[in-house]
């Protein structure tokens, strides 16, 4: 019988610490080609031209968002259900939020709201879907409506490492994508990091002055920029996990149909929806419940880890309502009390999963 259920279970092989060792005796840290090495192996993976290795997603959002000249006073798109950091980097660039409720399936940017919201703007300049929890977003009728309105695409990626939309990887269909390698992610640096996604020559080279103080190949600082590079000892940690990246999403996906097999009974849980046209990573596996918050202490005192993303809808944070004053989106805050994230990560076993399923079986029917 299984004791504890972790919420999640971060890995690192031999080989990735032998790679970073390689790093720390080479005497190169910051510059150097290891990072070229990781960007030029993420490309491939995602089908883009090009990849910037940067210190964190947020970064790799806020340059995306700078290389397609979002400035101040500027419309940008943006779910109202999302890590909070889809929307910092917007209001740090002085630009408007302009939230977007959520398909209560999906939690992905609701389209017909978003065709509604773009043209009451009267500055729309960007959209940022988020693919959260490791779905992408429904990106044909956001290119659509972004080619009709004139507006660009940074799609946040960050949850969604090599998710798939009609068999096209989450990284390749927006202008820039953003993903992170924050350590609890499909992937990891084993620190922050971030890469920027494109298939757009001129933003590429824009996105790597950015990082690196606006400095162009000349020494030339022709844009202000500051400090966003990516170590050589997180690049060789994230060369490695990416060797990995599809065995480990094949891992969350038998979980999730592990735990939608054992669900499936249990009439006070809505399972999470897989559009038809996506190939979920399951980054995270949330379901809605009623009496959330029992649920969880009730898994707690079971040695079963759960979690909440997100407890405040986006448009809710007290620096949000400061800047762009109070908003109601219903789906955002009507889901935010029934959220759980369960236990997910590429080795949870089925014993696991079982034993996180019986419990929920037995709080709910007893
Ligand atoms: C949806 C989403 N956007 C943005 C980010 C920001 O990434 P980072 O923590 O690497 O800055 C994250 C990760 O934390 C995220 O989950």
């Amino acid at each position: 019988m299984v004791d504890t259920v972790p919420f999640t279970d971060i890995h690192m092989d031999d080989n990735t610490i032998h790679a970073v060792e390689d790093v720390l005796r080479s005497g190169r840290y910051v510059k150097g080609p290891v990072v070229e090495q990781f960007e030029e192996a993420f490309a491939e993976k995602c089908g883009t031209a090009h990849a910037v290795g940067v210190n964190s997603g947020t970064s790799a959002i806020l340059l995306g968002l700078r290389t397609v000249g979002v400035e101040e006073g500027d419309d940008v798109f943006v779910p109202a259900h999302t890590y909070f950091a889809s929307v910092s980097p917007i209001l740090s660039l002085g630009a408007n939020p302009i939230f977007v409720d959520v398909d209560p399936e999906t939690y992905t940017i609701d389209t017909t709201e978003l065709a509604d919201a773009i043209a009451t703007s009267e500055n729309p300049a960007a959209v940022v879907p988020v693919h959260l929890y490791g779905q992408l977003a429904d990106m044909e009728r956001v290119m659509e409506l972004a080619e009709e309105h004139d507006l660009s695409v940074v799609s946040d990626s960050c949850q969604s490492h090599f998710a798939e939309q009609n068999g096209r990887e989450a990284g390749s269909i927006a202008d820039v994508s953003a993903f992170s390698f924050y350590p609890s992610k499909n992937m990891t640096v084993a620190g922050d990091g971030g890469m920027l996604v494109t298939n757009d020559d001129d933003i590429a080279e824009h996105a790597r002055a950015l990082r690196n103080h606006g400095r162009d190949d000349q020494g030339v600082h022709r844009h202000l920029g500051l400090n966003y590079r990516m170590s050589e000892m997180l690049a060789a940690v994230g060369r490695e996990q990416l060797k990995h990246i599809e065995e480990w999403n094949e891992g969350r996906r038998r979980a999730a149909s592990l735990y939608a097999d054992r669900l499936d009974d249990i009439d006070a849980v809505s399972r999470p929806i897989e559009a038809d046209e996506n190939k979920h990573v399951y980054h995270l596996y949330v379901v809605q419940v009623p009496d959330r918050d029992g649920l969880r202490e009730y898994l707690d005192d079971h040695d079963v880890g759960t979690g909440i993303h997100y407890p405040t809808p986006a448009h809710e944070h007290p620096a949000v309502i400061e800047r762009c004053g109070e908003t109601t989106k219903e789906t955002a805050e009507r889901i935010t009390d029934r959220i759980v994230s369960l236990p997910m990560h590429p080795r949870i076993s089925e014993d696991e999963i079982d034993k996180v399923c019986a419990l929920i079986e037995g709080y709910y029917n007893a």
